[in-house]
Protein backbone atom coordinates (compact mmCIF):
# COMPACT_ATOMS: atom_id res chain seq x y z
CA UNK A 1 0.00 0.00 0.00
CA UNK A 2 1.59 3.60 -0.68
CA UNK A 3 -0.04 7.16 0.23
CA UNK A 4 1.57 10.49 -1.11
CA UNK A 5 1.17 12.90 1.00
CA UNK A 6 2.39 16.51 -0.40
CA UNK A 7 3.35 19.43 1.98
CA UNK A 8 1.82 22.02 0.88
CA UNK A 9 0.59 24.52 3.89
CA UNK A 10 3.40 27.41 4.28
CA UNK A 11 3.33 30.48 2.69
CA UNK A 12 6.14 30.90 0.88
CA UNK A 13 7.31 34.07 2.88
CA UNK A 14 10.82 34.23 0.68
CA UNK A 15 8.61 34.59 -2.42
CA UNK A 16 7.50 38.03 -1.63
CA UNK A 17 3.82 37.29 -3.33
CA UNK A 18 0.13 37.50 -2.47
CA UNK A 19 -0.29 34.01 -4.28
CA UNK A 20 0.73 31.20 -1.97
CA UNK A 21 4.14 29.68 -2.76
CA UNK A 22 2.34 26.32 -4.18
CA UNK A 23 -0.06 28.16 -6.81
CA UNK A 24 3.39 30.10 -7.96
CA UNK A 25 3.72 28.98 -12.26
CA UNK A 26 6.13 27.23 -14.20
CA UNK A 27 5.46 27.12 -17.71
CA UNK A 28 1.51 27.24 -17.58
CA UNK A 29 0.82 24.72 -14.02
CA UNK A 30 1.12 25.89 -10.66
CA UNK A 31 4.02 24.19 -8.64
CA UNK A 32 2.21 22.15 -6.75
CA UNK A 33 0.25 20.67 -9.61
CA UNK A 34 3.79 19.89 -10.93
CA UNK A 35 4.43 17.80 -7.86
CA UNK A 36 1.03 15.85 -8.04
CA UNK A 37 1.45 14.77 -11.55
CA UNK A 38 5.08 13.46 -11.62
CA UNK A 39 3.44 10.94 -8.67
CA UNK A 40 0.58 9.77 -10.14
CA UNK A 41 1.88 7.30 -11.91
CA UNK A 42 2.65 5.23 -8.70
CA UNK A 43 -0.75 5.12 -8.45
CA UNK A 44 -0.95 5.72 -4.81
CA UNK A 45 -4.28 4.16 -3.08
CA UNK A 46 -4.38 7.79 -1.18
CA UNK A 47 -3.11 11.14 -2.21
CA UNK A 48 -3.52 13.79 0.49
CA UNK A 49 -2.45 17.27 0.20
CA UNK A 50 -1.45 19.45 3.78
CA UNK A 51 -3.25 22.68 3.17
CA UNK A 52 -2.65 25.57 5.30
CA UNK A 53 -1.93 29.32 4.17
CA UNK A 54 -4.88 30.43 1.98
CA UNK A 55 -6.15 26.99 2.20
CA UNK A 56 -9.60 27.77 0.48
CA UNK A 57 -7.27 29.31 -2.83
CA UNK A 58 -4.90 26.16 -2.83
CA UNK A 59 -8.18 23.71 -2.69
CA UNK A 60 -10.38 25.68 -5.43
CA UNK A 61 -6.99 25.52 -7.72
CA UNK A 62 -6.90 21.63 -7.10
CA UNK A 63 -10.77 20.58 -7.22
CA UNK A 64 -10.73 19.20 -10.29
CA UNK A 65 -7.60 16.93 -9.40
CA UNK A 66 -9.94 14.51 -7.91
CA UNK A 67 -9.28 11.42 -5.56
CA UNK A 68 -6.88 14.40 -3.44
CA UNK A 69 -7.64 14.33 0.49
CA UNK A 70 -7.66 17.82 2.02
CA UNK A 71 -5.76 17.76 5.70
CA UNK A 72 -5.83 21.35 7.22
CA UNK A 73 -2.67 22.04 9.11
CA UNK A 74 -3.34 25.43 11.47
CA UNK A 75 -1.06 27.13 12.20
CA UNK A 76 2.07 26.66 10.20
CA UNK A 77 4.63 25.18 12.67
CA UNK A 78 7.31 23.37 10.38
CA UNK A 79 7.48 20.48 8.11
CA UNK A 80 7.06 17.92 11.08
CA UNK A 81 4.28 19.44 12.22
CA UNK A 82 2.48 19.17 8.41
CA UNK A 83 3.56 15.63 8.53
CA UNK A 84 2.00 15.36 12.57
CA UNK A 85 -1.68 16.19 10.81
CA UNK A 86 -1.74 12.90 9.09
CA UNK A 87 -1.88 10.78 12.15
CA UNK A 88 -5.39 10.80 12.79
CA UNK A 89 -6.67 10.28 8.66
CA UNK A 90 -3.74 7.87 8.20
CA UNK A 91 -4.43 5.75 11.55
CA UNK A 92 -4.40 2.43 11.19
CA UNK A 93 -2.80 2.76 7.36
CA UNK A 94 -0.71 -0.12 5.89
CA UNK A 95 2.60 0.40 4.12
CA UNK A 96 4.69 3.54 2.41
CA UNK A 97 4.37 6.84 3.16
CA UNK A 98 5.77 9.20 -0.28
CA UNK A 99 6.24 12.84 1.39
CA UNK A 100 6.77 15.15 -1.28
CA UNK A 101 8.01 18.80 -0.43
CA UNK A 102 5.00 21.44 -2.65
CA UNK A 103 7.98 23.17 -3.63
CA UNK A 104 10.27 20.41 -5.47
CA UNK A 105 8.12 20.79 -9.04
CA UNK A 106 10.91 19.07 -11.50
CA UNK A 107 11.28 15.75 -10.26
CA UNK A 108 10.89 13.36 -12.97
CA UNK A 109 8.17 10.28 -12.08
CA UNK A 110 10.97 7.62 -13.10
CA UNK A 111 12.86 9.13 -10.20
CA UNK A 112 10.25 8.38 -7.52
CA UNK A 113 9.51 5.10 -9.05
CA UNK A 114 13.31 3.95 -8.23
CA UNK A 115 13.14 5.65 -4.58
CA UNK A 116 10.19 3.41 -4.27
CA UNK A 117 11.73 0.68 -5.44
CA UNK A 118 14.90 1.16 -3.47
CA UNK A 119 13.12 1.92 -0.09
CA UNK A 120 11.24 -1.35 -0.59
CA UNK A 121 14.23 -3.63 -1.90
CA UNK A 122 16.34 -2.55 1.15
CA UNK A 123 13.39 -2.41 4.41
CA UNK A 124 14.74 0.64 5.24
CA UNK A 125 12.22 2.74 8.07
CA UNK A 126 12.64 5.93 5.71
CA UNK A 127 14.53 6.50 2.32
CA UNK A 128 15.14 10.22 1.35
CA UNK A 129 16.26 11.31 -2.40
CA UNK A 130 19.38 13.38 -2.49
CA UNK A 131 22.10 15.22 -4.62
CA UNK A 132 25.50 16.72 -4.45
CA UNK A 133 25.37 20.24 -5.28
CA UNK A 134 28.31 22.73 -5.81
CA UNK A 135 26.23 25.45 -3.72
CA UNK A 136 24.43 23.50 -1.76
CA UNK A 137 23.02 26.86 0.51
CA UNK A 138 20.06 26.87 1.99
CA UNK A 139 19.37 23.01 2.04
CA UNK A 140 19.37 21.06 4.78
CA UNK A 141 23.03 18.52 5.01
CA UNK A 142 22.65 15.34 4.86
CA UNK A 143 25.01 13.14 7.34
CA UNK A 144 25.85 9.49 5.53
CA UNK A 145 27.91 6.93 5.29
CA UNK A 146 29.47 5.24 2.20
CA UNK A 147 27.14 2.37 2.66
CA UNK A 148 24.21 5.16 1.92
CA UNK A 149 23.01 5.11 5.81
CA UNK A 150 22.12 8.67 7.44
CA UNK A 151 22.41 9.47 10.67
CA UNK A 152 20.63 13.22 10.85
CA UNK A 153 19.83 16.18 8.42
CA UNK A 154 20.99 19.59 9.55
CA UNK A 155 19.59 22.01 8.13
CA UNK A 156 21.55 25.19 6.82
CA UNK A 157 20.99 27.54 9.67
CA UNK A 158 21.57 25.06 12.58
CA UNK A 159 24.67 23.95 10.70
CA UNK A 160 28.44 24.19 12.25
CA UNK A 161 31.05 25.20 9.89
CA UNK A 162 32.34 21.70 9.08
CA UNK A 163 28.54 20.30 8.67
CA UNK A 164 28.13 23.13 6.57
CA UNK A 165 31.08 22.11 3.74
CA UNK A 166 29.04 18.56 3.57
CA UNK A 167 27.94 19.40 -0.37
CA UNK A 168 25.16 16.18 -0.21
CA UNK A 169 21.90 17.61 0.40
CA UNK A 170 18.27 17.04 1.32
CA UNK A 171 15.61 17.12 -1.39
CA UNK A 172 12.41 17.17 0.59
CA UNK A 173 11.45 13.81 -0.56
CA UNK A 174 11.19 11.21 1.37
CA UNK A 175 9.65 7.36 1.69
CA UNK A 176 8.76 6.42 4.81
CA UNK A 177 7.35 3.14 6.59
CA UNK A 178 4.07 5.00 7.97
CA UNK A 179 3.76 2.69 10.97
CA UNK A 180 7.63 3.57 12.02
CA UNK A 181 7.38 7.32 11.19
CA UNK A 182 3.77 7.49 13.61
CA UNK A 183 5.99 6.13 16.05
CA UNK A 184 7.96 9.03 16.01
CA UNK A 185 6.48 11.83 15.29
CA UNK A 186 5.22 12.79 17.98
CA UNK A 187 8.66 13.32 19.53
CA UNK A 188 10.27 15.65 17.68
CA UNK A 189 10.99 19.05 19.44
CA UNK A 190 11.26 22.59 18.70
CA UNK A 191 14.63 22.36 19.66
CA UNK A 192 16.69 24.50 16.17
CA UNK A 193 17.42 28.09 14.95
CA UNK A 194 13.78 28.35 13.53
CA UNK A 195 11.94 27.19 16.49
CA UNK A 196 10.14 24.48 13.94
CA UNK A 197 9.06 21.13 13.95
CA UNK A 198 11.24 19.77 11.30
CA UNK A 199 10.10 16.63 9.52
CA UNK A 200 13.99 15.77 8.70
CA UNK A 201 14.94 15.19 12.18
CA UNK A 202 12.68 11.83 12.20
CA UNK A 203 15.55 10.64 10.22
CA UNK A 204 17.80 10.46 13.08
CA UNK A 205 15.29 8.69 15.16
CA UNK A 206 14.57 6.32 12.31
CA UNK A 207 16.66 3.37 11.45
CA UNK A 208 17.87 2.32 8.94
CA UNK A 209 17.50 5.46 7.55
CA UNK A 210 19.09 5.21 4.14
CA UNK A 211 19.28 7.58 0.85
CA UNK A 212 19.52 7.50 -3.00
CA UNK A 213 21.16 10.21 -4.68
CA UNK A 214 19.67 11.81 -7.95
CA UNK A 215 21.90 12.11 -10.89
CA UNK A 216 20.39 14.93 -12.20
CA UNK A 217 20.01 17.43 -9.59
CA UNK A 218 18.15 20.02 -11.60
CA UNK A 219 15.35 17.44 -10.64
CA UNK A 220 15.33 17.80 -6.90
CA UNK A 221 15.77 22.36 -7.18
CA UNK A 222 13.58 23.68 -4.57
CA UNK A 223 11.34 26.83 -5.09
CA UNK A 224 11.81 29.27 -2.23
CA UNK A 225 12.51 33.05 -4.03
CA UNK A 226 11.82 34.50 -7.63
CA UNK A 227 15.57 33.27 -8.60
CA UNK A 228 15.03 30.09 -8.07
CA UNK A 229 11.51 29.90 -9.46
CA UNK A 230 13.37 31.75 -13.16
CA UNK A 231 16.14 28.86 -12.68
CA UNK A 232 13.68 25.73 -12.83
CA UNK A 233 11.23 28.49 -15.55
CA UNK A 234 14.32 27.72 -17.19
CA UNK A 235 15.21 24.11 -16.61
CA UNK A 236 11.17 23.39 -17.94
CA UNK A 237 11.52 25.01 -20.75
CA UNK A 238 14.52 23.48 -21.98
CA UNK A 239 13.57 20.13 -21.20
CA UNK A 240 10.37 21.26 -23.36
CA UNK A 241 12.35 22.56 -26.47
CA UNK A 242 14.24 19.75 -26.90
CA UNK A 243 11.46 17.58 -26.69
CA UNK A 244 10.18 19.13 -29.60
CA UNK A 245 12.95 19.30 -31.40
CA UNK A 246 13.49 15.45 -31.28
CA UNK A 247 9.74 15.42 -32.65
CA UNK A 248 10.85 16.94 -35.90
CA UNK A 249 9.84 21.01 -34.19
CA UNK A 250 13.44 23.44 -35.62
CA UNK A 251 14.15 26.52 -33.65
CA UNK A 252 15.97 29.17 -34.91
CA UNK A 253 16.81 30.92 -32.29
CA UNK A 254 15.51 28.24 -29.07
CA UNK A 255 16.32 30.29 -26.36
CA UNK A 256 14.36 32.55 -27.02
CA UNK A 257 11.15 30.87 -27.44
CA UNK A 258 9.12 29.26 -24.60
CA UNK A 259 6.43 27.00 -24.13
CA UNK A 260 3.62 25.51 -22.32
CA UNK A 261 3.53 21.69 -20.99
CA UNK A 262 -0.11 21.64 -23.06
CA UNK A 263 1.35 22.40 -26.12
CA UNK A 264 1.72 20.22 -29.62
CA UNK A 265 3.92 20.76 -32.76
CA UNK A 266 3.74 18.76 -35.77
CA UNK A 267 6.85 17.67 -37.74
CA UNK A 268 8.54 19.83 -39.87
CA UNK A 269 7.16 23.00 -38.41
CA UNK A 270 9.55 25.90 -38.28
CA UNK A 271 9.41 28.15 -35.17
CA UNK A 272 11.12 31.31 -35.41
CA UNK A 273 12.67 33.57 -32.86
CA UNK A 274 10.53 35.04 -30.16
CA UNK A 275 8.15 32.78 -30.14
CA UNK A 276 5.41 31.68 -27.28
CA UNK A 277 3.30 28.90 -26.74
CA UNK A 278 0.75 28.71 -24.19
CA UNK A 279 -2.13 27.01 -22.73
CA UNK A 280 -3.09 24.01 -24.78
CA UNK A 281 -1.74 25.24 -28.29
CA UNK A 282 -1.86 22.74 -31.13
CA UNK A 283 -0.10 23.36 -34.35
CA UNK A 284 -0.40 21.05 -37.63
CA UNK A 285 2.50 20.11 -39.81
CA UNK A 286 4.74 22.09 -41.60
CA UNK A 287 3.87 25.37 -39.91
CA UNK A 288 6.22 28.35 -39.95
CA UNK A 289 5.53 30.69 -36.84
CA UNK A 290 7.06 33.26 -36.11
CA UNK A 291 9.19 35.59 -35.69
CA UNK A 292 7.46 37.16 -32.76
CA UNK A 293 3.84 35.67 -32.11
CA UNK A 294 1.93 34.66 -29.49
CA UNK A 295 -0.26 31.77 -29.43
CA UNK A 296 -2.11 31.26 -26.28
CA UNK A 297 -4.69 27.73 -26.51
CA UNK A 298 -4.70 28.12 -30.18
CA UNK A 299 -5.24 25.59 -32.97
CA UNK A 300 -3.36 26.17 -36.06
CA UNK A 301 -4.06 23.54 -38.61
CA UNK A 302 -0.87 22.13 -41.18
CA UNK A 303 1.48 24.80 -44.00
CA UNK A 304 0.02 27.64 -41.88
CA UNK A 305 2.40 30.69 -41.67
CA UNK A 306 2.00 33.08 -38.29
CA UNK A 307 4.57 36.32 -38.19
CA UNK A 308 4.34 38.53 -35.54
CA UNK A 309 0.92 38.00 -34.22
CA UNK A 310 -1.49 36.93 -31.53
CA UNK A 311 -3.84 34.00 -32.08
CA UNK A 312 -5.48 33.18 -28.48
CA UNK A 313 -8.35 30.86 -28.40
CA UNK A 314 -9.00 30.82 -32.10
CA UNK A 315 -9.32 27.90 -34.73
CA UNK A 316 -6.50 28.29 -37.88
CA UNK A 317 -7.33 25.78 -40.41
CA UNK A 318 -4.47 24.87 -43.13
CA UNK A 319 -2.85 27.05 -45.76
CA UNK A 320 -3.81 29.88 -43.95
CA UNK A 321 -1.37 33.04 -43.78
CA UNK A 322 -1.56 35.46 -41.13
CA UNK A 323 0.25 38.65 -40.18
CA UNK A 324 2.51 40.58 -39.55
CA UNK A 325 0.61 42.20 -36.70
CA UNK A 326 -2.60 40.54 -36.81
CA UNK A 327 -4.54 39.56 -33.61
CA UNK A 328 -6.75 36.46 -33.98
CA UNK A 329 -9.28 36.50 -30.54
CA UNK A 330 -11.05 34.03 -28.67
CA UNK A 331 -13.60 32.37 -30.73
CA UNK A 332 -12.22 33.41 -34.40
CA UNK A 333 -12.48 30.37 -36.77
CA UNK A 334 -10.45 30.48 -40.08
CA UNK A 335 -11.31 28.04 -42.26
CA UNK A 336 -8.57 26.83 -44.92
CA UNK A 337 -6.23 28.68 -47.14
CA UNK A 338 -7.43 32.51 -45.62
CA UNK A 339 -5.05 35.23 -45.51
CA UNK A 340 -5.14 37.59 -42.57
CA UNK A 341 -3.14 40.89 -43.22
CA UNK A 342 -1.64 43.71 -41.53
CA UNK A 343 -3.07 45.70 -38.31
CA UNK A 344 -6.30 43.78 -38.28
CA UNK A 345 -7.57 42.39 -35.66
CA UNK A 346 -10.61 39.48 -35.53
CA UNK A 347 -13.50 38.22 -32.65
CA UNK A 348 -16.09 35.54 -32.06
CA UNK A 349 -15.94 35.05 -36.15
CA UNK A 350 -16.02 32.38 -38.72
CA UNK A 351 -13.93 33.43 -41.86
CA UNK A 352 -14.84 30.56 -44.96
CA UNK A 353 -12.57 29.57 -46.96
CA UNK A 354 -10.33 31.31 -49.12
CA UNK A 355 -11.34 34.68 -47.89
CA UNK A 356 -9.17 37.64 -47.74
CA UNK A 357 -9.08 40.26 -44.33
CA UNK A 358 -5.53 42.10 -45.47
CA UNK A 359 -5.16 45.58 -43.76
CA UNK A 360 -6.60 47.69 -40.74
CA UNK A 361 -9.87 45.86 -40.43
CA UNK A 362 -12.22 45.14 -37.02
CA UNK A 363 -14.08 41.79 -37.94
CA UNK A 364 -16.10 41.09 -34.81
CA UNK A 365 -19.24 38.96 -34.25
CA UNK A 366 -19.06 38.12 -38.25
CA UNK A 367 -19.97 35.05 -40.31
CA UNK A 368 -17.86 35.56 -43.76
CA UNK A 369 -18.67 33.39 -46.70
CA UNK A 370 -16.01 31.67 -49.10
CA UNK A 371 -13.64 33.68 -51.16
CA UNK A 372 -14.83 37.33 -49.51
CA UNK A 373 -12.49 40.01 -50.01
CA UNK A 374 -12.81 42.24 -47.03
CA UNK A 375 -11.14 45.68 -48.39
CA UNK A 376 -8.55 47.73 -46.46
CA UNK A 377 -10.30 49.46 -43.16
CA UNK A 378 -13.51 47.86 -43.31
CA UNK A 379 -15.21 47.45 -39.45
CA UNK A 380 -17.86 45.65 -38.54
CA UNK A 381 -19.36 47.72 -36.16
CA UNK A 382 -20.46 45.23 -33.43
CA UNK A 383 -21.68 47.15 -30.39
CA UNK A 384 -24.90 49.57 -30.15
CA UNK A 385 -23.31 50.75 -26.73
CA UNK A 386 -25.67 47.57 -25.13
CA UNK A 387 -25.50 44.56 -26.71
CA UNK A 388 -23.23 42.48 -29.81
CA UNK A 389 -24.59 41.88 -32.81
CA UNK A 390 -24.07 39.82 -35.59
CA UNK A 391 -22.36 40.99 -39.23
CA UNK A 392 -23.07 38.04 -42.16
CA UNK A 393 -20.93 38.14 -45.51
CA UNK A 394 -22.05 36.17 -48.33
CA UNK A 395 -19.69 33.98 -50.68
CA UNK A 396 -17.76 35.87 -52.98
CA UNK A 397 -18.91 39.70 -51.67
CA UNK A 398 -16.25 42.59 -51.86
CA UNK A 399 -16.59 45.24 -49.48
CA UNK A 400 -14.57 48.55 -51.19
CA UNK A 401 -12.03 50.29 -48.42
CA UNK A 402 -12.97 52.12 -45.49
CA UNK A 403 -16.17 50.20 -45.36
CA UNK A 404 -18.58 49.95 -42.21
CA UNK A 405 -21.36 47.58 -41.47
CA UNK A 406 -23.81 48.46 -38.85
CA UNK A 407 -25.09 45.27 -37.58
CA UNK A 408 -27.08 43.06 -37.18
CA UNK A 409 -26.84 43.42 -40.56
CA UNK A 410 -26.27 40.80 -43.75
CA UNK A 411 -24.75 40.67 -46.89
CA UNK A 412 -25.83 38.38 -49.22
CA UNK A 413 -23.27 36.73 -52.25
CA UNK A 414 -21.46 38.39 -54.67
CA UNK A 415 -22.15 41.57 -52.99
CA UNK A 416 -19.89 44.88 -53.51
CA UNK A 417 -19.33 47.52 -51.64
CA UNK A 418 -18.33 50.96 -52.55
CA UNK A 419 -15.62 52.25 -50.91
CA UNK A 420 -15.87 54.48 -47.64
CA UNK A 421 -20.37 53.33 -47.20
CA UNK A 422 -21.61 53.21 -44.22
CA UNK A 423 -24.12 50.67 -44.44
CA UNK A 424 -26.89 50.00 -42.08
CA UNK A 425 -29.45 48.00 -43.91
CA UNK A 426 -29.01 44.39 -45.30
CA UNK A 427 -28.30 43.84 -49.24
CA UNK A 428 -29.46 41.13 -51.62
CA UNK A 429 -27.40 39.14 -53.54
CA UNK A 430 -25.55 40.30 -56.48
CA UNK A 431 -26.06 43.92 -56.10
CA UNK A 432 -23.87 47.18 -55.14
CA UNK A 433 -24.01 49.00 -52.13
CA UNK A 434 -23.31 52.52 -51.44
CA UNK A 435 -23.94 54.35 -48.43
CA UNK A 436 -21.79 57.45 -48.91
CA UNK A 437 -22.25 61.18 -50.02
CA UNK A 438 -22.47 62.01 -53.32
CA UNK A 439 -18.97 63.51 -54.54
CA UNK A 440 -19.68 67.08 -54.93
CA UNK A 441 -16.87 69.18 -57.27
CA UNK A 442 -17.58 73.15 -57.71
CA UNK A 443 -15.44 74.11 -60.87
CA UNK A 444 -13.06 77.25 -60.52
CA UNK A 445 -14.36 77.75 -57.33
CA UNK A 446 -12.73 80.62 -55.15
CA UNK A 447 -12.78 80.10 -51.24
CA UNK A 448 -13.39 83.01 -48.70
CA UNK A 449 -10.39 85.36 -48.95
C1 LIG B 1 13.10 21.81 3.45
C2 LIG B 1 13.88 20.82 4.30
C3 LIG B 1 15.36 20.84 3.87
C4 LIG B 1 15.46 20.51 2.40
C5 LIG B 1 14.56 21.44 1.57
C6 LIG B 1 14.50 20.90 0.13
C7 LIG B 1 12.80 20.82 6.49
C8 LIG B 1 12.88 21.24 7.90
N1 LIG B 1 13.80 21.18 5.70
O1 LIG B 1 13.60 23.10 3.74
O2 LIG B 1 16.10 19.91 4.60
O3 LIG B 1 16.80 20.61 1.96
O4 LIG B 1 13.22 21.45 2.08
O5 LIG B 1 13.84 21.80 -0.72
O6 LIG B 1 11.86 20.11 6.14
N2 LIG B 1 5.34 23.40 4.65
C9 LIG B 1 4.14 23.05 5.21
N3 LIG B 1 3.91 23.41 6.51
C10 LIG B 1 4.81 24.07 7.27
C11 LIG B 1 6.05 24.43 6.68
C12 LIG B 1 6.29 24.06 5.37
O7 LIG B 1 3.28 22.45 4.56
O8 LIG B 1 4.51 24.35 8.43
C13 LIG B 1 5.58 23.02 3.24
C14 LIG B 1 5.86 24.22 2.35
O9 LIG B 1 4.65 24.70 1.76
C15 LIG B 1 6.79 23.64 1.31
C16 LIG B 1 7.49 22.49 2.02
O10 LIG B 1 6.73 22.23 3.18
O11 LIG B 1 6.10 23.12 0.19
C17 LIG B 1 8.93 22.82 2.40
O12 LIG B 1 8.94 23.97 3.25
P1 LIG B 1 10.10 25.06 3.18
O13 LIG B 1 9.84 26.05 4.22
O14 LIG B 1 10.27 25.52 1.78
O15 LIG B 1 11.35 24.17 3.60
P2 LIG B 1 12.88 24.48 3.29
O16 LIG B 1 13.37 25.54 4.21
O17 LIG B 1 13.08 24.69 1.86
CA1 LIG C 1 11.75 24.84 0.17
Amino acid sequence: MLAVAVLAAGKGTRMKSDLPKVLQPLAGATLVERVLSSCAGLAPQRRLLIVGHQADRVRTTLEGAGGLEFVLQQPQLGTGHAVQQLLAPLAGFEGDLLVLNGDVPLLRPETLEQLLSRHRASGAAVTLLTARLADPTGYGRVMANAAGEVSAIVEHRDCNDEQRRVDLINAGIYCFNWAKLAAVLPDLTTDNDQGELYLTDTVALLSPAMHVQVADADEINGINDRLQLAQCEAVLQQRLREHWMREGVSFIDPGSCTLSEGTRLGRDVVVEPQCHFRGNTVVGEGCRIGPGCLLDSATIGDRVEIVHSVVREATVASGCAIGPFAQLRPGTVLESDCRVGNFVEIKNSNIGTGSKVNHLSYIGDADLGTGVNVGAGTITANYDGVRKHRTVIGSGSKTGANSVLVAPITLGEGVTVGAGSTLTKDVPSGSLALGRARQLVRDNWQGPS
